[in-house]
């Protein structure tokens, strides 16, 4: 942003675009909850799209998140110092860390701030954990239930011992514990999901490693566990690291190392979505061409359609199951 103008109540969202779109950002002085409505003002000038090109949907919601992102809100140690405007220091805590001096966030940031702290509050109910999970701020949330039952109900392999790579919330982690897999090492490379993961696993009292690293632990085990990010696009926001994987660099490094660390007799567990296949950016026989080139054999695969709102129509879910 080239400059950071002052503006409250008496602004309009058609103004507020004008200025953005010259490159200003809007430093909010005035009523908390008009902010908030002139964000979804904002919101409904540049909507996100879900038709056409996937590039282009794209291209249209980094423009979003651009426009969106420029109406700050101010904080003093945690506090929004305006009229009407909620308590965020609990929020702001967990997202932020300890509370430090006067900054300005992006309102959008801080109502995801907000909403991640009422679902770490509340969890997420898994019904093949029966139990709930408790998502931290940035890290992956397990709402989409169905790819946790194809991991609950695939046959276990003899598994004394098993990695979870990309472990988010600690969820499949959980879940394999609960199947009665003994030795359990979880890895993450955002440090977020590790402390997520550890204060999920000793809350359902599972005892299991929990690593930040990229990809695997040291050693070799039975089964191998991993639900990668399923999208091959570029992250737009730090948040998107969970969901968008660019140029599948992360799918590509499991499969390609994953022999070196499974035992013999072992197995590999990919939970992957056919998302990407429906936007045109991944071929149908994209994963068992890299298992194949990663010297491992495609012994079975059991699919489920999602039931979320999001699914798009045919998108299946599977479990492919590597050995
Ligand atoms: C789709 S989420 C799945 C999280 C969790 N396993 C689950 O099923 O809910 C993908 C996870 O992989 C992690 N991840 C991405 N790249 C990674 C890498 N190179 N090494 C370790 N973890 C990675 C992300 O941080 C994220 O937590």
């Amino acid at each position: 942003m080239d400059d950071v103008i002052a503006v409250d109540d008496g602004i309009s969202a058609d103004r507020a675009l004008r200025l953005i779109n010259r490159g200003s950002a809007l430093l909010w002085t005035g009523d908390f909850q008009n902010a908030k409505q002139l964000l979804a003002a904002l919101g409904r000038r540049v909507p996100a799209i879900r038709i056409g090109s996937f590039p282009n949907q794209r291209r249209r919601q980094a423009e979003r998140v651009r426009v969106l992102n420029a109406l700050l809100i101010p904080l003093a140690d945690h506090r929004v110092p305006l009229r009407r405007a909620p308590d965020v220091r609990a929020a702001c805590d967990q997202a932020y860390g300890p509370s430090g001096g006067e900054r300005t966030v992006p309102l959008r940031e801080l109502l995801g701030v907000i909403g991640a702290h009422q679902l770490r509050l509340r969890g997420v109910h898994v019904p093949a954990l029966g139990d709930r999970i408790h998502p931290h701020y940035g890290v992956f949330a397990p709402t989409r239930s169905e790819y946790a039952d194809l991991v609950a109900e695939q046959p276990l392999p003899a598994a004394g011992t098993a990695f979870d790579v990309g472990t988010g919330t600690g969820v499949l982690t959980a879940i394999l514990a609960r199947r009665g897999v003994r030795q359990l090492v979880a890895t993450d490379n955002n440090p977020r999901a590790v402390a997520c993961a550890r204060s999920n696993l000793a809350r359902l009292q599972v005892t299991a490693t929990v690593l930040e690293t990229d990809l695997f632990p040291p050693g070799t085990a039975d089964l191998i566990v991993c639900n990668p990010p399923w999208i091959p696009a570029k992250p737009l926001t730090p948040l998107d690291q969970a969901v968008y994987d660019e140029d599948s660099r992360m799918l590509r490094d499991f499969l390609g190392k994953s022999r070196e660390h499974l035992r013999p007799g072992g197995e590999v567990w990919l939970v992957m979505s056919d998302l990407a296949e429906h936007l045109g950016l991944r071929q149908p026989d994209e994963i068992p061409l890299l298992a194949r080139t990663a010297g491992l054999t495609l012994s079975g695969r059991r699919h489920v359609s999602p039931h979320h709102t999001r699914a798009r129509a045919q998108e299946t879910t599977s479990l492919w199951r590597l050995t």
